[in-house]
Parts: C-alpha cells; sequence; structure tokens
C-alpha cells in the first residue's frame, strides 16, 4: 500500500530560494525509506512537505488516497495520527518543563484519542526500553541517547503507521547510535519509516529504500543493497566516499 506519493514536486520558500525540483518518490507500507544528501540538498524541507508544514509550491503529495491539504483540519487530525515525527535535536525538542509522562501523552491528548492513558504511555517507554519511573522525570535528567528514547516514545504512542525522522541518531555517541539503530529496527516492525541521515550504517540496517538528493533534484533511487553496492550517480559516489562508515556497515 502506498502511504505517501510525490508527483512533479517542487517547492520555493517565500524568500524566493528554489530548494526542490520535480520530486517524483512514493512510500510504500513497510519499505523503509532513506534520504541522503549533501548539507543544503533540501532534506529537511522535503521532510518538512512530507509532514504538510510547508505546501508544494508545483505537483502533488497524496497521502494515501487524498491529497495532502495542511488547511483541511479533520484531514490533519487523522493525518497526524497515522504520522509523526521525529527530530535531530534530543535537548531542544522536549519541553523541559513537562515531565516525560505528559512530553509522551502529549499526542494522545492533542489527537483526542480515547484510550487508557497511564497505560499507553508505560507501553511506550517498554518499547524503547526505558524504565517505567522515567514517567516521572524531567527530561534533564536523562542521557542524549535516552532522551532520543524519550522523543521516539512520543512519536510511537499513537500507535502511527509512519514516523519520519530527521537526523535522529547524529547527536550521539557511537554505541548509543547504535541502539537507536536496533530499536528503530525492532519498531519497525510494527511502522514504516522514513529517515534522513548522514549515517550510511543507519541507512543501510533500516532501509529497503533510499533516494540521493543533490541542490534539491532526486539523482538516484531504488533499493539501498544496490545503490550502496554500486551507485550509479557520480554524486552519490563522493557522497558514499565522504561518508564515515561505521564498522556496522562495513
Ligand atoms: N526557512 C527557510 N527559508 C529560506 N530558505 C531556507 C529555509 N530553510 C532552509 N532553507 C534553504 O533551503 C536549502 C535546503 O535546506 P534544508 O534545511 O532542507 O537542507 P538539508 O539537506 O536538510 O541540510 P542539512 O543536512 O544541513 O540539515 C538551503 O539552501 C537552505 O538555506
Ligand atoms: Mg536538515
Amino acid at each position: 500500500m502506498t502511504l505517501l506519493d510525490l508527483a512533479g514536486v517542487s517547492f520555493a520558500y517565500a524568500s524566493g530560494t528554489k530548494v526542490l525540483h520535480d520530486v517524483n518518490l512514493a512510500v510504500e507500507a513497510g519499505s523503509n525509506l532513506g534520504i541522503v544528501g549533501e548539507s543544503g540538498s533540501g532534506k529537511t524541507t522535503l521532510l518538512k512537505l512530507l509532514l504538510g508544514l510547508e505546501r508544494a509550491s508545483v505537483g502533488s503529495i497524496m497521502f494515501r488516497d487524498a491529497r495532502l491539504d495542511a488547511a483541511n483540519r479533520s484531514f490533519m487530525r487523522g493525518f497526524r495520527r497515522s504520522v509523526q515525527a521525529v527530530f535531530q535535536d534530543p535537548y531542544s525538542s522536549l519541553d523541559p518543563r513537562q515531565r516525560v509522562f505528559e512530553i509522551i501523552a502529549e499526542p494522545l491528548r492533542s489527537l483526542k484519542i480515547e484510550t487508557d492513558i497511564a497505560a499507553a504511555v508505560a507501553q511506550a517507554l517498554r518499547d524503547v526500553d526505558l524504565p517505567g519511573d522515567a514517567a516521572g522525570r524531567y527530561p534533564h535528567e536523562f542521557s542524549g541517547g535516552q532522551r532520543q528514547r524519550i522523543a521516539i516514545a512520543r512519536a510511537i504512542v499513537a500507535k502511527p503507521d509512519l514516523v519520519i525522522a530527521d537526523e535522529v541518531v547524529s547527536a550521539l555517541d557511537l554505541t548509543t547510535r547504535t541502539r537507536i539503530i536496533d530499536l528503530l529496527r525492532s519498531l519497525s516492525a510494527r511502522m514504516t519509516f522514513i529517515v534522513v541521515s548522514h549515517d550510511i550504517a543507519l541507512v543501510a540496517l533500516l532501509c529497503e529504500r533510499l533516494v540521493v538528493l543533490e541542490k534539491g533534484r532526486i539523482v538516484e533511487q531504488g533499493a539501498t543493497r544496490d545503490i550502496l553496492a554500486r551507485p550509479a550517480h557520480p554524486y552519490t559516489q563522493r557522497l558514499l566516499a565522504s561518508t564515515p562508515r561505521m564498522p556496522a556497515s562495513a
């Protein structure tokens, strides 16, 4: 089943800078998608479009069988229940004044999901391997890796179909990265991921499909295994040669 489908999508910021050019891609349920590209190539911008936070200047973005329409509130409520996001910085993305319980419960409350909130938060904490008593503590009491787990718990608590993650491991040390990659792999039995990452190990271990962005254009896309083994485009070859590899991807 196709979750997201982009056809001929171009995008410019209000300042006039053109950032994406004629992007065509489909995200299938059960097939994780990695997005790689140099800094400034438009990866985060593409995620913003996929999340309905920015609108395509040209082209269409379909979510399931409907056009992604950020202006339609009831559509967006259903969309947010299906699609959640995790962002890079495990320090700034969590409200320091809220206990972990409230942070993780937030999507259930804002989406008005009728469920046993305490049980759902406890389950999300178990899913990300944090102790149950974490719920009563504040974000500053946790390490960077643990905070990233809290952010992931918040993203999965409403049982989304798709989780969109931007550089979720880049601020973490090698051991913690490996643990978070293992966590995402185990969660991917239940949901589909779109990840932006400079970390080829994350992409190689998690993503069946890969998209390579250069200056806002897709220069290569296909099976991750094939692209990593035989990058066809010179840009991909340079990108892979310049990206440090973790032992896990060797
Ligand atoms: N809010 C904005 N207004 C105007 N231009 C922007 C805005 N955000 C990003 N840009 C520009 O869009 C281009 C793509 O930026 P984007 O953040 O999508 O890149 P990226 O691939 O995520 O880079 P990085 O790997 O450094 O995170 C850059 O040239 C950037 O300067
Ligand atoms: Mg970015």
